[in-house]
């Protein structure tokens, strides 16, 4: 009987690693220790045994039964932690670079951005930069905005309290009030002041104006600014620089449209539509895009040029109207929103 024990544990041994399903598992363990199986048959053996045989081979099954049962534990063990693991799906290995971590995209905006300095740099234009903290005398007074002005009203400027410090982020000027630019017009002022005319200069970059969100407003946006100082310069030279990069920017149809505006920097002024109802999305036949003008001799004698022998042109429009007209954006927030669809759109 000792060896038809040990035969039997070695058979057990080799078949029940082997098994993959319950069903498998369910019919092996019947054939070992169920009604009719090969262990149970062993016991029923013991009867015709003699009294004195009996209690050795009561202990040889008792310690077969129970490494029978230790091995049937084991493989039904690995079947369930099978079972759970295909529920579960592949093996995650959390140390592995994602899968989706692919090369980013450039947002919308600074694609827009890049085009229109590209094309501007093309034409001699070098791009300008200017701090985001701003003093009056650069956002306002140097442009010729009277301190009534209403858009130097604490309803429309983000102000800095007067305890307010900064390092060295903007030219100290004792008494005066800082703020959040309102718009890119100030890197004018800080241009011409820094150098000699003749100057030609974009500056794009980040606005502040206390604008309440919706689809077309947000507190926070981008403009990008032109300045040209040389001798003789026209409004004829103006419009033919902003067809040529809308142009350029939008395609041939691009139509631009001067309306007589007042800024206190400009004079003329004018405020710049496009006409471009060939893209997808524009309804309208006009669509307002920023303002321009010829420097007025104000400004020239701020930043101590001659106003008799200097000339120039400037203009500011903004980078989210532009990159909603490029590509058919109806809602300015979607710019700010970081989702991934939407960003995932833009090459
Ligand atoms: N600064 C104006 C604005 O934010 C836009 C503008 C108008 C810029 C006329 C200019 C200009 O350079 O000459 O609405």
């Amino acid at each position: 009987m000792q060896d038809q024990l040990t035969a039997l544990l070695a058979k057990a041994a080799a078949e029940l690693p082997a098994l993959k399903t319950r069903p498998e598992f369910e019919a092996a363990k019947a054939r070992y220790v169920g009604p009719h199986g090969e262990l149970t048959a062993l016991m029923k053996q013991m009867g015709a045994l003699s009294k004195e045989q009996k209690p050795a081979a009561g202990k040889l099954i008792n310690e077969t039964k129970t490494q029978l049962a230790t091995q049937l534990d084991a493989a039904l063990a690995r079947i369930a932690d099978a079972e759970l693991a295909a529920q579960l799906g592949p093996a995650l290995d959390p140390t592995l670079p994602s899968p989706d971590a692919g090369p980013g995209t450039r947002h919308p905006l600074t694609l827009v951005r890049e085009e229109m300095c590209r094309i501007l740099r093309k034409v001699g234009f070098t791009v300008a930069d200017g701090p985001e903290v701003e003093t009056e005398f650069y956002c306002f007074d140097a442009l010729s905005t009277p301190a009534d002005h209403p858009a130097r009203d604490e309803k429309d400027t983000f102000y800095f309290p007067a305890s307010a410090r900064f390092g060295n982020v903007a030219q100290k000027v004792p008494g005066e009030k800082y703020l959040l630019r309102t718009h890119t017009s100030s890197v004018q002022i800080r241009t011409m002041l820094k150098g000699e005319p003749p100057i030609r200069i974009v500056s794009p970059g980040r606005v502040y104006r206390r604008d309440t969100s919706d689809a077309t407003h947000s507190a926070n946006f981008h403009q990008l600014e032109c300045l040209y100082v040389d001798k003789g310069v026209t409004v004829r030279d103006l419009k033919a620089l902003l067809d040529h990069i809308f142009v350029s920017l939008l395609g041939q149809d691009t139509k631009t449209r001067f309306r007589p505006h007042y800024f206190g920097y400009t004079e003329p002024s004018f405020e710049v539509d496009l006409g471009a109802a060939h893209l997808p999305k524009v309804k309208k036949p006009w669509i307002e895009i920023g303002g321009c003008g010829m420097v007025d001799p104000t400004v020239f004698e701020a930043v101590g040029y001659d106003p008799e022998v200097w000339t120039g042109y400037a203009f500011g429009m903004g980078l989210e109207r532009l990159a909603m007209l490029l590509y058919g954006i109806d809602d300015i927030r979607y710019f700010y929103q970081n989702d991934l669809r939407f960003l995932k759109q833009f090459a």
